[in-house]
């Protein structure tokens, strides 16, 4: 339903989609971090590493969003709509997580799986060339380390296997909360 919406808003418009998208990827990592954080605190536990990998994944988020910023800049309606989804997807998310940690997981996994697939379409709208394959941002270039003369294409493909990733630790974080 959710992709529906996604597809309908933004049609073809990808570097707007992962604009706007990547500002709402970038919370639950924070909002699962700080949740196991101050856990860790209130419980004098060891958190066997997840709130690093919760927090480094809303950093890695957020770096999607400034390089896709440099290709795409929202309108002033789509402004509003990134303000109006961090506020109910922040409160929704920490609702959720402090519910079931593990749904919150789960839904967290599926969300990825969406966007392994929206860049592999946008990665298919860069092969056929409606999209122009222009320079790589050079914040892209610093962060994935790409050659300095690395294009769109190589940026979508790293962001792509980060989105993967993601999904991965997300279902496992989901597995491991099951049993
Ligand atoms: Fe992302
Ligand atoms: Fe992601």
């Amino acid at each position: 339903m959710l992709r529906f919406c996604a597809d309908t808003f933004f049609a073809k418009r990808y570097g707007h989609r992962a604009v706007i998208l990547e500002t709402v990827a970038g919370v639950p990592g924070m909002v699962a971090g700080m949740l196991r954080h101050m856990r860790s605190l209130r419980r004098m536990e060891d958190d066997h590493g997840w709130i690093r990998t919760l927090l480094d994944e809303a950093e890695n988020e957020r770096m999607h969003l400034m390089t896709f910023i440099e290709i795409a800049k929202p309108n002033w309606f789509e402004r509003f709509l990134i303000l109006l989804a961090q506020g109910m997807f922040f409160s929704g998310f920490l609702l959720l997580y402090i519910i079931s940690a593990k749904t919150a997981h789960r839904l967290v996994g599926y969300f990825e799986e969406e966007a392994v697939y929206s860049y592999s379409c946008y990665l298919e709208e860069v092969d056929n060339g409606a999209i122009e394959n222009i320079p790589a941002p050079q914040v892209a270039i610093d962060y994935w380390d790409l050659a300095a003369d690395a294009r769109l294409r190589d940026v979508i493909i790293a962001v792509r296997a980060d989105e993967a990733n993601h999904r991965d630790v997300n279902h496992d974080f989901a597995n491991q909360l099951a049993g």
